[in-house]
């Protein structure tokens, strides 16, 4: 057979490949996986031309073709952070509190020096370099209250070529004066900030009122008119993490039936909006979830640290009102920015809630599932030719103990459940952005001016 030529842009990746190419909620486990234990993955022009056995694909490969073999390594499509706040990396684990006292005392202090563009582009930096080590190729993320912090958080992602949601939090009240907007001001410097960034890169824009608690009625209405003027923007918040907050809602808005009417009646829900928690959510709101094809975000290392109880999956997944759900970090709720730290957690959680959550399950939510509650998994989230090439290689033997747990790992159920519980940032060989590898480890904090007080 005649080989054609290489175009210059090709490459492959040689390896163990895992990808779900369908929801194992719906269609079970095994029907959802594709495992492919000698794989070949050929990427064209940043794109994934084609994914399949080594054997059959390699004769059609286009001669002169570099192809990059992993071994002891599973290639994986790139993990999906479904809600994450950026300005919260420099307090993770600031704990000892529970979710009203933890935002008065630690996230309003630290999102205040957000108005600062230069601190705002230097912990950007510093959470997409995290991102990208702990294998995490795309986020939904909260900025804060200040554009800038917006423009710092694009800025950084556009110039490494990242898919990444992101959005301005809105909040005109029940918040320090320097954190608050107002309806008219946010509404403004959102729609601005839609203006700026659509069509550049791989970016998108989430309008992202913080929560029904600290937006009035006049800004979740303004919300409403960006999302209905902006049909290519996302929407994200928060609902229903703990009981305090669930009860000042209902005296905040007493003529809603409960949390989910509120965001329902300003026109905040639908299929591309994500809510962050749902632990404490009604039979109502679920059906009305179902029905109006809004996900829910899975946050379990965050409701674990900032204890707002265990995510109820026996009402997620209803067999006849399923509701899409996606898994995040929410640091710094979230106690971890590695989603294979995260999967295992989900898992955890759900054994305490009485519920088996497979590993293909996890590894769903966080690959495929949380593209498809974010519209985007046309684009990520498998590996599937027309699919952008953003994949992770996972190093089964990182560690004197992985490498001891693998030999006696017998499936790929196995290995993954091994990769999720053990893995952390050093299961992560190799990261790839639209094919192209990163050098991890390139960049080091190179300052000394920690100071402890
Ligand atoms: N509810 C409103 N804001 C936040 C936040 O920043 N983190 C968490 N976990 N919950 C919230
Ligand atoms: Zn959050």
């Amino acid at each position: 057979m005649q080989r054609t030529p290489a175009s210059t842009s090709t490459v492959a990746l040689r390896g163990a490949a895992l990808t779900m190419l369908d929801d194992p909620f719906t269609v079970g486990d095994e029907a959802a996986m594709r495992y492919e234990a000698d794989a070949l993955v050929v990427i064209e022009d940043g794109r994934i031309a084609a994914f399949g056995d080594y054997r059959t694909l390699a004769p059609d490969l286009p001669e002169g073709v570099p192809v990059t073999h992993h071994r002891d390594a599973l290639i994986v499509p790139g993990f999906i952070d479904a809600h994450v706040h950026y300005p919260q990396t420099q307090i993770i684990g600031a704990g000892g509190k529970r979710l009203i006292d933890w935002l008065n005392q630690y996230t309003f202090a630290a999102e205040q020096q957000f108005a600062d563009r230069e601190h705002a582009d230097l912990v950007a930096e510093i959470f997409l370099d995290a991102c990208l080590s702990h294998g995490t190729t795309t986020a939904s993320v909260y900025c804060t209250v200040h554009p800038q912090s917006v423009d710092a958080f694009f800025t950084a992602a556009e110039a490494r070529g990242l898919r990444m949601n992101a959005g301005k939090t809105l909040m005109d009240r029940h918040a320090p004066a320097a954190l608050l907007d107002t309806a008219q001001s946010g509404y403004d410097e959102s729609r601005a900030l839609i203006e700026r960034w659509r069509g550049r890169g791989r970016l998108g824009y989430t309008v992202t009122p913080r929560f029904a608690i600290t937006s009035t009625p006049e800004q979740l209405e303004l919300a409403g008119t960006l999302l209905a003027e902006n049909p290519d923007a996302w929407c994200q918040t928060h609902i229903s993490e703990q009981r305090d907050e669930v009860a000042w809602i209902a005296e905040l808005f007493p003529s809603r039936l409960d949390y989910l009417d509120v965001y329902d009646h300003y026109g905040l829900l639908g299929p591309r909006t994500l809510l962050g928690h749902g632990i404490l959510l009604t039979e109502r709101e679920w059906q009305r979830c179902h029905d109006s094809g809004t996900s829910i975000v899975h946050c379990p290392t965050s409701n674990a640290f900032l204890g707002s109880g265990l995510f109820d999956w026996s009402m997620a997944k209803k067999p006849d009102r399923p509701v899409s759900v996606a898994l995040a970090t929410d640091v710094g709720g979230g106690t971890t920015l590695s989603m294979l730290a995260t999967m295992a957690a989900a898992h955890q959680i759900a054994q305490l809630g009485g519920h088996a959550l497979s590993a293909a399950k996890s590894f769903y939510l966080a690959t495929r599932g949380s593209a498809k509650a974010l519209q985007l998994d046309d684009r990520i989230g498998s590996i599937a030719p027309g699919l952008e090439a953003d994949l992770v290689v996972l190093d089964l033997a990182h560690s004197p103990l992985t490498r001891l747990r693998m030999k006696h790992c017998q499936t790929i159920d196995e290995v993954l459940f091994m990769l999720m519980t053990m893995g952390d940032d050093r299961a992560i060989r190799e990261v790839y952005i639209t094919g192209a590898p990163l050098s991890l480890g390139a960049r080091q904090a190179s300052q000394s001016d920690l100071v402890v007080a």
